[in-house]
Parts: structure tokens; C-alpha cells; sequence
């Protein structure tokens, strides 16, 4: 046998025994590196005599070459090697939550909202928003409160600086004026309902100045109070979750609805708990009426074609209520402990199938 061949046998061999790729690495400097093995004999080429460069020449870069050749192929082994041990032993486990280390919970005026919001998407209702900047307009005069009445004094607005001709911006007292919105943009039939912020100077241990309405609105042809009471007792029946809630629709004021009421649902104390929908107390939990016609006039709409009702909740009131809270200042405190006792679960979506809370 040549040298050249028992070089080359000798260098598969270790090729062939590489068993990790830094193995390989060591072998192929120790052949093809600056000092390896056949690039030592190479260098002997330029002493040689030239008939037997003719004869050493291909026969020592076909050498090069075969190594070389080898050398890929086995790389290319090792690494396919190395890729089906890692799939072999890595696992995902697609079945495990999203984010089984989340952390954080859900704020009570987010989960009512989204309750209230699932009581109403059921029946029929959907979501409109407005800007919590308003104008006089939209605020006011759109929903028939005349110049200088006194309902305007009711909600204690905060205006802004006047601007050069004497209008001021003011932040929205109520969702009302999104009725206006809706109103002025949409054809009805309408159903919607409107959750947002409110403001008013205003602050104890059961008003912020900053609060949460969500407002209703239904507008159609042949719309009666019937429609009105069947609908709220129905949200009440959702909301409190229980089978049947005592109603009792009070005559009030509104200068936007025409007949006005409040609506009071029944309860009792039992010890330090309430028990909503039965017992002999009465609780005043929203606003509400048919919508009247110089609104639907103000909005171009035609009150002898349509009639509507509307009516407001105080959405923090209504958590307090369904989750005895007991001072409203808390909720826009910031603090990470009373989130934690009175958050809720990320993940829970309320809904009417599934459960409003668990
Ligand atoms: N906007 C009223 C309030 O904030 C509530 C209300 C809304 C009453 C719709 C009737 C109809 O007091």
C-alpha cells in the first residue's frame, strides 16, 4: 500500500470515528489545517523533481479532495444526529394555559362593565362610545335642557376655560349626549348601549368625581314603557343573578325623557350581607324613561314615526352593590392589595352561558 493510501485509510477511519462535530473539527486541522497531515505533504510538491510532481501532484490533491469530501458528508451527519436527539427530546405541551405564571386581575368596574355589556349583547344591544370632552350641545341643550334651567345646575359640571366666543368645553356629566350622537348618525332602528366615564365635583364615601355610566337606548317604531320595564327587569334578573327580582318604577324627572323614572330594586339586610331581589327595602339603582320628542326632534327624527326609551346606571354602584365594596374612593386608589381582594380572573370573560362570575 502507498503512503498516500495509508494516510488516507488512516484519515477516513478517524473521520468515520468523529462522533461529535468538535471531534471532527480536531481531525480535519490535524489533516487539512495550516500543519495538518496533507497539507505538510503538499508542501513537499515544490521540492519534487517534475516527473514526479506529474505523478504526485493529482494523486495528492485527489487526496485533499476525498478528505474534504468526507469530512462534509460527516459534518452533515453529525448536525442531522444532533437535531433529531434535541426533537426526540424536547416536548411542547400544547394543551398547557397561555400564560399559566399571569399575573394581575381584572379592576370591578371592568368586569361589570363587561357583564352589563353580555346581558345586553344577548338581547340584542350593541356598544357605542363618545368622547369624554363635550360640548354644551351634546351635554345640555341636544336632550332639552333649556338655557339657564336649573337641571343644569343637577350636575355639577366642570367646565373649561371659556374659548374666544364664550362656549365652554365641559366633561361629560352623563353618557346622555351620545344618544345624541347616535342619534344624529344612525337610522333606526337603534339598539345600543353606551359605557363610559362621567364627571362630576363630587366626592364621599359613595360618589368620585370621575365615575361609570352605562347608558341604554332603544328607538323604533310602536317603542312603549312595557318595553322598558320587560327590559331592565330582565337585566336585573341577569345582573344580580338570581331568579326573580321585586321592581318598582318611581316617577322622577328628566328633562331628556318624558314620562321619567327611577328604577328601585327590593332588598334585604341579613347581618352584614345584602340580599338582593327580595325583602321589603327598597334601592334605587338607575335612571330611565321614553325618550322625549324634542329630543327626537333636536336629532331629526320624527316622534309621531318613532318613540324610544333610554335609561343610565351608575356601573360602580352596581359593583359595590354585587360585590359589597364598601367605600367608592377605593376603587381609584391605585392599590395593588385592594385589586388583588377584589380583582378578577383575566381569563373569566363573563358571559350569559358560562357564568357572569364565577
Ligand atoms: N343621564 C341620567 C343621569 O345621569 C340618567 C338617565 C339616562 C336617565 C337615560 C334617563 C334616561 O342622571
Amino acid at each position: 500500500m502507498s503512503d498516500i493510501e495509508t494516510l488516507e485509510n488512516d484519515l477516513l477511519a478517524k473521520i468515520d470515528a468523529a462522533s461529535t462535530e468538535a471531534g471532527l473539527e480536531e481531525v480535519r486541522v490535524a489533516a487539512l489545517g495550516k500543519k495538518g497531515a496533507v497539507s505538510e505533504r503538499m508542501k513537499t510538491l515544490g521540492k519534487m523533481s517534475p516527473e514526479e510532481r506529474k505523478e504526485m501532484g493529482p494523486a495528492l490533491n485527489g487526496l485533499k479532495t476525498r478528505i474534504a469530501e468526507a469530512i462534509e458528508a460527516r459534518k452533515a451527519a453529525l448536525e442531522e444526529a444532533a437535531l433529531e436527539a434535541r426533537l426526540a427530546s424536547e416536548t411542547v405541551d400544547v394543551t398547557l394555559p397561555p400564560a399559566p405564571e399571569a399575573r394581575g386581575s381584572i379592576h370591578p368596574v371592568s368586569q361589570v362593565t363587561d357583564e352589563i355589556t353580555a346581558i345586553f349583547s344577548a338581547m340584542g344591544f350593541s356598544v357605542a362610545e363618545g368622547p369624554d370632552i363635550e360640548d354644551d350641545f351634546h351635554n345640555f341643550t341636544a336632550l332639552n335642557f333649556p338655557a339657564d334651567h336649573p337641571a343644569r345646575e343637577m350636575h355639577d359640571t366642570f367646565f373649561f376655560e371659556p374659548k374666544e366666543d364664550g362656549s365652554r368645553m365641559l366633561l361629560r356629566t352623563h353618557t346622555s349626549p351620545v344618544q345624541i350622537r347616535t342619534m344624529m348618525t344612525e337610522k333606526p332602528p337603534l339598539r345600543i348601549i353606551i359605557p363610559g366615564r362621567t364627571f362630576r365635583c363630587d366626592s364621599d364615601q359613595t360618589h368620585t368625581p370621575m365615575f361609570h355610566q352605562v347608558e341604554g337606548l332603544v328607538i323604533d317604531k310602536e317603542t312603549h314603557m312595557g318595553h322598558l320595564k320587560g327590559t331592565l327587569e330582565a337585566f336585573a334578573k341577569a345582573y344580580f343573578e338570581v331568579d326573580s327580582v321585586r321592581t318598582r318604577f318611581r316617577p322622577h324627572f328628566f328633562p331628556f325623557t318624558e314620562p321619567s323614572a327611577e328604577m328601585d330594586i327590593g332588598y334585604e339586610r341579613v347581618g352584614n350581607e345584602i340580599r338582593i331581589g327580595q325583602g321589603e327595602k327598597w334601592m334605587e339603582i338607575l335612571g330611565c324613561g321614553m325618550v322625549h320628542p324634542n329630543v327626537m326632534r333636536n336629532c331629526g327624527l320624527d316622534p309621531d314615526e318613532y318613540q324610544g326609551f333610554a335609561f343610565g346606571m351608575g356601573v360602580d354602584r352596581l359593583a359595590m352593590l354585587k360585590y359589597g365594596i364598601p367605600d367608592l374612593r377605593d376603587f381609584f386608589a391605585a392599590d395593588a392589595r385592594w385589586l388583588e381582594h377584589y380583582g378578577f380572573d383575566a381569563l373569566d370573560t363573563p358571559s350569559l352561558w358560562a357564568g357572569l362570575s364565577r
